[in-house]
């Protein structure tokens, strides 16, 4: 399936056949078991039902609940049926590990149980205030819906916690890009080091870790570069389903991809404008030098050399320093070249703006048959989502958002945190909503993503949010 098809063709607007589409595909549009929920109305009639099945956080759920639907697709839960009676503490246990709240039908539940539950809830608030305070009470609970990992730690720690392993990256990072530009020995061990801590707060969280991404600036671009595209890499690597092993081959390589720029003049590096074609050709030397300079240093393995060298080769062979072409360019330079290309055109350079995400998806996904074959690129776009996180978002009510997270069963329906009201202001204590919670929670009147927006144009600087939500973190 083309993924392009949920994309609108410009300035970011999804329609309503994008979100019948996603809805279909995943499974979202209600399905109640036996069908006859709500109002059902036809031309001439519109007859009272059954009772309304109600939403119920999982640590509130007991023995004896009918569980009609979940907050995500049967198809990526454990369970078997679609829609089943809890007999056990081990149904429990495992509804409280795949899902935040699923749904009760109070017909096929029993009565007792229903009653105890009931009696358990709280008094109804509105609507919206009941989702935001529901997300803040389980502290930004959509967060995890990708995550399969049990137990999942909360956001804002674990924020903290990626952006420490990112601070330890990035000073491994200067080290190493300082060591080659001195014409030194390169520390190749300490570095692997580090893409192990890097891996776990990946694996732990590829969110927290993404949206560090959007530290970005214009003017230590090549450090941090190095380290997006090593995020970027393994949050795609492990989504591909790479081991550990495996993603700590790609994640050394990412970081490393780019050392060899340690060797290429300033005045080429960073020149603000076009490349000559003897620049140009000062410039794609920089594959084959940092290879070398990783080489001589004797402790990273062939695959990361491997990345190093080819993460500027193409699928059509007209990619450099060797030509390689087709199968011959390994998955995991593959990987670490569409995270490259991805990073580098979402950034800030001294020579020109950032690309917004969708339009960077949208040529990433032009070229693909030529760069790095279709199937590939369209499964980056999977992994990173139709809003990305970090990037920031209108809403159908004018307000705007940054994209903390957006799981694979409700792309269209992100996790923000809200950065400007409707009319314009900035909020005073940022609040976390999760859109899709939201049309859960009132169908039909939920907020939907209207387009993405560029932060300059509304004088928001992205990075310094992130900042802030860093330094009010626990
Ligand atoms: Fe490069």
């Amino acid at each position: 399936m083309n993924p392009l098809a949920f994309l609108p063709a410009s300035g970011g607007y999804p329609d309503r056949r994008i979100e019948a589409l996603e809805a279909s595909r995943y499974g979202r549009a209600r399905r109640w078991g036996h069908g006859c929920r709500g109002k059902i109305t036809t031309k001439n009639e519109t007859r009272p039902t059954l009772a309304e099945p109600q939403r119920i956080n999982v640590e509130d759920l007991l023995i004896g609940l009918y569980v009609a639907e979940l907050d995500r697709p049967w198809l990526e839960s454990p369970f078997l049926f679609q829609g089943f009676r809890i007999e056990s503490d081990r149904d429990l246990e495992q509804l409280r590990e795949a899902c935040a709240y699923v749904y009760v039908d109070p017909d096929r539940s029993e009565a007792a149980a229903l009653s105890r539950v009931q009696a358990s809830r709280p008094t109804p608030r509105r609507p919206e205030a009941a989702v935001v305070s529901a997300v803040r009470r389980r502290e930004i609970e959509g967060l995890f819906g990708d995550d399969p990992y049990p137990n999942p730690a909360r956001f804002r720690q674990e924020l903290v916690r990626a952006s420490r392993v990112r601070g330890e990256a990035r000073d491994v990072v200067d080290h190493l890009l300082g060591q080659v530009r001195a014409g030194g020995e390169v520390d190749g061990k300490r570095a692997a080091g580090v893409v192990q801590h890097l891996v776990r707060a990946i694996t732990r969280n590829t969110t927290a870790s993404l949206w560090l991404t959007s530290l970005k600036q214009r003017d230590e671009y090549t450090a941090i570069h190095c380290m997006n595209v090593c995020v970027l890499a393994l949050a795609f690597g492990r989504f591909l389903g790479m081991s550990q092993q495996a993603l700590e081959v790609l994640g050394l390589g990412a970081l490393l991809h780019d050392i060899g720029k340690m060797r290429t003049p300033d005045s080429v590096l960073n020149k603000p404008g076009p490349l000559t074609e003897e620049e140009f050709a000062i410039m794609r030397r920089h594959p084959v030098d940092g290879y070398e300079a990783m080489r001589r240093a004797g402790d990273v393995s062939a695959e990361v050399l491997e990345i190093i060298r080819s993460h500027h080769e193409r699928v059509s062979g007209r990619g450099y320093p060797d030509g390689l072409a087709g199968d011959d360019i390994p998955l995991t330079v593959r990987v670490v070249a569409i995270a490259d290309v991805y990073d580098a055109m979402t950034s800030d350079r001294v020579y020109r703006d950032a690309v917004p995400a969708e339009r960077a998806i949208r040529i990433l996904y032009q070229g693909a048959p030529q760069d790095f074959g279709r199937e590939l690129v369209e499964g980056f776009i999977r992994c990173i989502g139709i809003f990305p996180v970090g990037s920031l978002v209108e809403l159908d009510s004018g307000a705007l958002g940054v994209v903390i997270s957006s799981a694979p069963e409700s792309r269209l329906k992100p996790v923000l945190l809200m950065v400007r009201t409707p009319e314009g202001d900035d909020y005073e204590k940022r609040l976390v909503l999760n859109l899709a919670a939201l049309d859960a929670e009132a169908p039909g009147r939920g907020l939907s993503v209207r387009r993405v927006v560029q932060g300059a144009d509304y004088g928001i600087d992205v990075p310094a949010i992130v900042r802030a939500e860093l330094e009010t973190s626990p």
